[in-house]
């Protein structure tokens, strides 16, 4: 069903790719679990160096492992834990350089080394985060902020 297009190796062209494509794959008629679902897809496909993409979905106050695209992951973190519980509580985007020096990062794949975590915000209210693991150390920088809170808003522009 994906149709491969091409990656850049330019950061920045790649992430205006990745924002071309998107929208071809998600869609607001259908449940939100179908549009996250292929929207960890088509960004695992456009991100070099990453080893796990997802979704943990907000309930109840309680972040619950929803749509991915990697090893099987940590079911349910509690707000302020972890990376994804620290994004959340604290309602910004957290970039981690070396999750081994994080206090209270929950491993799920012990490749990785790096891990972006992206609130999704729907009026004011945090919906789910996206969490990004790499297998590379400092993997994530000030791009990657910028263009996956543009990519998290078109996401959760599409949520029903
Ligand atoms: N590392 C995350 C947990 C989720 S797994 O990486 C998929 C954290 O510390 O919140």
């Amino acid at each position: 069903m994906f149709v491969p297009v091409e990656r850049s190796a330019d950061k920045e062209k790649n992430y205006r790719l990745l924002l071309e494509n998107l929208p071809h794959y998600i869609d607001r008629n259908v449940p939100w679990y179908a549009t996250l679902a292929n929207a960890a897809s088509v960004i695992d496909y456009f991100l070099p160096d990453v080893n796990w993409v997802g979704f943990y979905i907000m309930e109840d106050d309680v972040l619950y492992l929803g749509p991915f695209q990697g090893l099987a992951g940590c079911m349910k973190i509690l707000p302020g834990q972890g990376v994804c519980g620290t994004a959340a509580e604290r309602k910004e985007t957290v970039v981690v350089d070396d999750v081994h020096a994080f206090e209270g990062h929950i491993t799920c794949d012990t490749q990785t080394e790096s891990e972006i975590v992206v609130p999704l915000v729907k009026e004011e209210r945090i919906v789910a985060v996206l969490d990004i693991d790499s297998p590379k150390k400092a993997r994530f920088d000030e791009t990657d902020r910028k263009w996956l809170r543009k990519v998290s808003a078109l996401v959760v522009d599409n949520l029903r």
